[in-house]
């Protein structure tokens, strides 16, 4: 045995192999196309940030932001964050540049938390998402959600419910959180271990408690959906009014109050019905209206959802959704027994008229190339061996036959032939 060390990935990440990869390279295709439907283009900004920029934009008092962030220090001693999350990034650059409004941005990124990985729950997970920033109109909350609850149709998902709320704005949530904290004294005892000592600090957060201790008090509690001021309240009708109008079915959930403290009004999460409950939300996001000047910017209103890759392929496994979401296949796969490697100008005129070629390596056997080319997935073989060199053919055999299909084409002819027999 050697003594030199061997590593795995850390806990909480995993590697992402071939083919599963090819689920993610489809996943993110279709959702960049989609995106871009909806009028949404590519934004690339750091995986790290000044840890000032989660603090202020998710608030420093988060769950994610207080016990989940990687924070580190720099050479210079600069303060640093892997970023938990994509939005506030987003908000960032729009502050810093300036870009025209309405700005409305796609991206994919891993995010870092460092949760108690199990099924589902990663300490580097992956997110597509989208930022729409520059109004409040409730047209664009039906666009951002219509586009969330159309990527997962397309994915082939049917068990995903979406839940609606509204978290109103400063002044009208406050209102609602002194009533709720009443409700929260005169029921305190019966709360759960965690909270029962602590949650004056952020009561809005009990609302979220899955014990079923807190639940059987919030539940009885005042609903912050009930207590939002008369625009707020007409905001959400209109939101959801715009998304029964486009077919789109919302379910109220009035204790949804999402993880981060930059969110007003517009609230929502997507929900598997295929997925164990701890991690059953396939994506989540909402309105934050005020996040733009929290991070020193002008008032900007702006909205967005984040969804996890990993979540959405595992739903996908759980529905059983067979079809795959992109076709990698192989179509052509090259054995050269010339010794001369014939090869190599062969396959890079086949890559270079569209086809998706591979080819054997080290000048085997034919045998050892057969057997390559039969597990590599090809439609086709094409084999170049002395013969075919001289008459300036090559002989192609179909892999996905069991009996040996072949025919000799000549070299002049074989991409308009390749062309046919694979219907490109
Ligand atoms: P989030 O709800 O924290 O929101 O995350 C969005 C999605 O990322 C979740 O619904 C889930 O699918 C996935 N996710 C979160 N944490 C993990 C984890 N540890 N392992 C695997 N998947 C996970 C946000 O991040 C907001 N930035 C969304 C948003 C965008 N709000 C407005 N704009």
């Amino acid at each position: 045995m050697s003594d030199t060390p061997t590593f795995s990935a850390p806990i909480g990440t995993r590697d992402v192999l071939p083919p599963e990869s090819a689920q993610w390279e489809g996943l993110v295709a279709l959702f960049a196309t989609l995106a871009h439907r909806y009028g949404f283009s590519l934004i690339l900004s750091p995986m790290f940030e000044d840890v000032g920029v989660f603090h202020r934009g998710i608030g420093e008092e988060s769950e994610v932001a207080s016990k989940e962030m990687y924070v580190f220090e720099d050479r210079a001693g600069r303060r640093l964050a892997l970023r938990p999350e994509g939005t506030a990034s987003v908000v960032r650059a729009f502050v810093q540049h300036h870009p025209l409004s309405p700005f409305k941005a796609w991206y994919v990124t891993p995010a870092f938390r460092y949760e108690r990985p199990q099924a589902g729950r990663y300490r580097q997970h992956h997110q597509v998402g989208v930022e729409a920033l520059g109004t409040d109109d409730p047209a664009l909350d039906v666009e951002v959600i219509s586009l969330a609850a159309r990527f997962y149709a397309a994915l082939g998902l049917r068990r995903v419910r979406l839940l609606i709320n509204s978290m109103g704005h400063d002044e009208c949530r406050g209102d609602y959180v002194r009533l709720l904290v009443e409700h929260l004294r005169a029921h305190q005892s019966e709360l759960c271990d965690e909270h029962r000592e602590v949650w004056e600090k952020n009561p809005l957060r009990l609302l979220d408690c899955k014990k079923d201790a807190c639940v059987a008090v919030t539940s009885r509690g005042p609903m912050l959906i009930d207590h939002v001021c008369e625009a707020c309240r007409s905001h959400f009708e209109t939101v959801r009014g715009g998304l029964e109008s486009i077919g789109i079915a919302s379910e109220i959930a009035p204790r949804l109050v999402r993880g981060f403290d930059y969110y007003t009004r517009t609230t929502f999460e997507f929900i598997s019905d295929a997925l164990g409950t701890a991690q059953n939300a396939v994506g989540g996001g909402g309105r934050y209206d005020k996040l733009a000047e929290q991070l020193g910017g002008d008032p900007t209103s702006g909205i967005g959802f984040g969804s996890g890759i990993e979540r959405l392929l595992l739903a996908r496994v759980a529905e059983e959704v067979a079809e795959t979401i992109l076709e990698r296949g192989l179509d052509v796969f090259v054995v050269d027994t010339t010794g001369h490697d014939r090869a190599t100008g062969v396959v890079d005129e086949l890559r270079g008229a569209g086809f998706a070629v591979e080819r054997a390596y080290d000048q085997r056997s034919m045998k050892a190339q057969m057997k390559v080319a039969d597990r590599s997935g090809a439609r086709l073989a094409l084999l170049i061996g002395a013969r075919e060199e001289q008459s300036a053919t090559v002989t192609v055999r179909d892999l996905r036959t069991s009996g040996v299909e072949q025919d000799s084409v000549s070299l002049e002819s074989l991409i308009a032939d390749l062309g046919r027999r694979l219907g490109k």
